[in-house]
């Protein structure tokens, strides 16, 4: 039984895992959390597979032993594409991985066209090519890599203006591929991107559904801490990696959520 102090860790390259922090706390509010962002390390989507996994494998072996958590979330579409496997092969603790959500967009789509927006090297993976076959053999899944929209959530969440320019180029070229004018459902496979659905909306339509995985991830999460005993902190951790200065600018959306100041691993 895990101790009542011992932590759920979520884990992303920067600020995007957020989307699946902030919808555990609204079914598991009393859960204590370790949000580990590997800033150092960002933008996992222009990395290689090598690197990605070699980084993401040793980060949480680390970490595992420094905060000793009772569950680990990679709250990461790349880190979880790349090296969900590895990662369960090195850790004993239970891993939630975050993968693109096609499977219920492709039970939504009127048009049996689906937009999927991750990062260059999400969209490339066998393991999102294995959900297409699995899910949406019947559907045209369209892919773009947006790999600016990383930039664009990590400096809202600074309260920094965002190149709204980047947003309007995904839809365009989303929109440009053959069938691209049929969807009316967008993958967001990249946990950053739901930190955008206003502007994603904006250039959109808002006839487009935008589908993520955060809430089936909290349910996933909850199901397996459930009857587990659990002692709120007065303020859950925010852990960066690299130095402290790159977390400047998200005081308020820490405190919003309920956390300390940021601390460097
Ligand atoms: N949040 C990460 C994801 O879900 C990607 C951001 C990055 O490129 O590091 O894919």
């Amino acid at each position: 039984m895990a101790d009542a102090s011992s932590p759920i860790l979520i884990f992303d390259s920067g600020v995007g895992g957020l989307t699946v922090y902030d919808a555990l706390r609204d079914i598991l509010p009393q859960a204590p959390v370790i949000y580990t962002a590997d800033l150092a390390g960002l933008p996992y989507g222009e990395k290689s597979e090598a690197e990605v996994a070699a980084r993401v494998a040793g980060l949480l072996g680390r970490m595992s032993e420094r905060f000793a958590p009772r569950l680990v979330c990679i709250a990461c579409n790349t880190a979880s594409t790349i090296a969900l496997g590895m990662v369960r092969d090195v850790l004993e603790v239970p891993i939630v991985g975050t993968v693109p959500a096609i499977k219920p967009a492709a039970a939504m789509t009127r048009t049996g066209a689906i937009g999927l927006i991750g990062t260059a090297a999400t969209i490339r993976q066998r393991y999102v090519d294995a959900l297409e076959r699995d899910f949406a053999a019947d559907k045209r899944l369209l892919r773009i890599a947006a790999p600016d929209l990383v930039a664009c959530a990590e400096a809202k969440l600074r309260g920094q203006a965002i190149d709204t320019k980047a947003i309007a180029q995904a839809a365009a070229d989303l929109r440009a591929q053959a069938d691209g004018a049929a969807i009316v459902t967008l993958v967001l496979a990249c946990t950053h991107f739901p930190l955008l659905a206003a502007e994603l909306t904006s250039e959109f339509g808002p006839d487009v559904a935008l589908v993520d995985g955060s809430q089936g991830i909290a349910r996933r999460i909850a199901h397996l801490v459930d009857g587990q005993p659990m002692t709120a902190p007065d303020a859950n951790r925010f852990v960066v990696t690299g130095p402290l200065e790159a977390a400047a600018g998200l005081e308020d959306a820490l405190v919003q959520r309920g956390f300390a100041a940021p601390e460097s691993f």
